[in-house]
């Protein structure tokens, strides 16, 4: 649809940036914490580990005060769970609390909302011997942690999040599992389990915070069939409704989506679900809906003779296949980049136009951006041009989606700064604040503003007119 006018953002729109916990604060084992499963990887193929990241740990006033200068409006970070519990549960670090408590204060300081995500991908390591997530205890801690979060920073953080990603955890398994990789059937019992924990903190949050918000974090995009084909179409749905649908329609319907269920059911993998879990899901009402959204996917129908999943290296956004459910396929209408993700401004139009008309609750993007090897010049600058072009393109893409009557209610750019990719440390950098270190080599990690945080600052200024 053509429009004569798009609508404007709204004045209090939360123009934000994102980041997580073990991928930018480093000190991983100081003043108290416990280690979590990310602090076990070990430097692979000369890419960094996470234990000093872009020690934001120790320069989180440079770096709120940077966040000022951009203009931030709201910032979203997340909470390390095993530096305020080292154990996963039990004692609680007061130093951790500490930390966080005086990041939040300077936030508000500087006016700047505090977005929380409570749990991004760090499982504490004390549970995760105990059976992380397959054990139901893990539930129970993961309460205990959310209670002490809300009772201690819910007077000034009203917006949270339960889990990032919980979708990339169950169907990219390996870098949260640094032991043996669970099967199918134990990661929907995971996944299970962490729908009932992340619905009794929903109901706490409501409970304790004045005024709180709380919604789920997953990554949500649109599934498109290769051709129209009828049986692409099924494929792309099978493949929607289990990488996306399954994790909202929990969240804000409180039950298995059906098509998910059949899919379990046939492959022998549904969970054990006790009773009362789902009363629980049931009343947990998430307030909004957090969306990291970075790239469409497309797909074939199956085949079933073998071929259907490819053996290659995926990671959360490009796509295996599975055996009788679906083939990935190429789009031949989108670019990519040089890490091989789809770049799909209009598909980000697509899938929030898709989650509001299926959900109708407020959306915040939590997470979107381009990873990309930027160069720092001999006179300190960056010229990430094609990060702005990117940026540029899917800022336009939320106006028109607003403008289709989408509630959108925020942005958070992946990522404020630079910080430790999953896969590519950094030689994979987010940031509009660029850190000078390389993967083994700290330097000083001086902060430098990229061309793309000039550009982002006169977007805030403006309230997104130009885009
Ligand atoms: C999201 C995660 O999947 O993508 C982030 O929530 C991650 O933690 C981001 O960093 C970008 O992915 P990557 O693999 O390039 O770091």
């Amino acid at each position: 649809m053509f429009y004569k006018q798009l609508k404007e953002f709204p004045q209090d729109f939360l123009w934000s940036a994102s980041t997580s916990a073990y991928q930018v604060e480093g000190a991983y084992n100081e003043d108290g914490k416990g280690l979590s499963i990310q602090d076990l990887h070990h430097p692979t193929n000369g890419i960094t580990d996470f234990k000093v990241a872009s020690d934001h740990y120790h320069r989180f006033k440079e770096d709120v005060a940077l966040m000022a200068k951009l203009g931030l409006k709201a910032y979203r970070f997340s909470i390390s769970w095993s530096r305020v519990l080292p154990e996963g549960k039990g004692e609680i670090n007061e130093k951790g609390i500490e930390f966080y408590d005086q990041l939040i204060n300077e936030l508000i300081k500087c006016h700047i909302e505090p977005i929380v995500t409570i749990y991004h991908f760090d499982l504490p390591l004390a549970l995760y011997n105990q059976g992380g997530w397959n054990n139901r205890e893990t539930i129970d801690a993961f309460v205990e942690y959310s209670k002490i979060l809300f009772e201690r920073f819910g007077d000034r953080v009203k917006y949270w999040l339960t889990i990032n990603e919980q979708n990339v955890m169950i169907n990219h398994p390996n870098a949260m599992n640094p032991g043996k990789v669970p099967t199918k059937k134990e990661l929907y019992q995971q996944c299970h389990n962490m729908f009932v924990a992340s619905a009794k903190a929903t109901i706490l949050c409501h409970e304790i915070v004045e005024n709180g918000k709380i919604g789920p974090a997953p990554n949500i995009t649109a599934i498109y069939p290769e051709k129209c084909n009828p049986s692409d179409v099924i494929a792309s749905d099978n493949w929607e409704s289990i990488r996306c649908w399954l994790y909202l329609d929990i969240a804000v319907y409180g039950r298995y989506n059906s098509l998910v269920w059949a899919y379990l059911e046939e492959k022998g993998w549904t969970p054990t679900i006790e009773e009362g879990d789902m009363e629980v899901i049931e009343k947990a009402k998430p307030d909004y809906l957090g969306v990291n959204y970075y790239a469409t996917a497309t797909v074939a129908a199956a085949k079933n003779d073998g071929t259907d999943c490819q053996p290659r290296n995926g990671d959360q956004q490009i796509m295996l296949g599975e055996e009788g459910v679906y083939r990935a396929a190429q789009n031949n209408y989108l670019e990519q980049t040089e890490f091989g993700w789809m770049v799909d401004s209009i598909g980000m139009r697509v899938t929030l136009r898709r989650i509001y008309d299926r959900y109708h609750l407020p959306i915040l993007i939590t997470e979107n951006g381009l990873g990309a090897k930027d160069v720092l010049t001999e006179d300190g600058q960056i010229h990430d041009d094609y990060r702005i072009d990117y940026l540029k393109r899917h800022f336009h893409q939320a106006r028109l989606a607003l403008t289709d009557g989408v509630d959108l209610i925020g942005y958070c750019p992946w990522s404020f700064i630079d910080l430790v990719s999953t896969h590519q440390g950094y030689q994979k950098r987010y940031g509009f604040v660029y850190v000078d270190r390389e993967e083994n080599d700290l330097k000083e990690m001086k902060r430098y503003e990229k061309d793309s945080f000039k550009w982002y600052q006169e977007v805030i200024k403006e309230n997104g007119k130009n885009l």
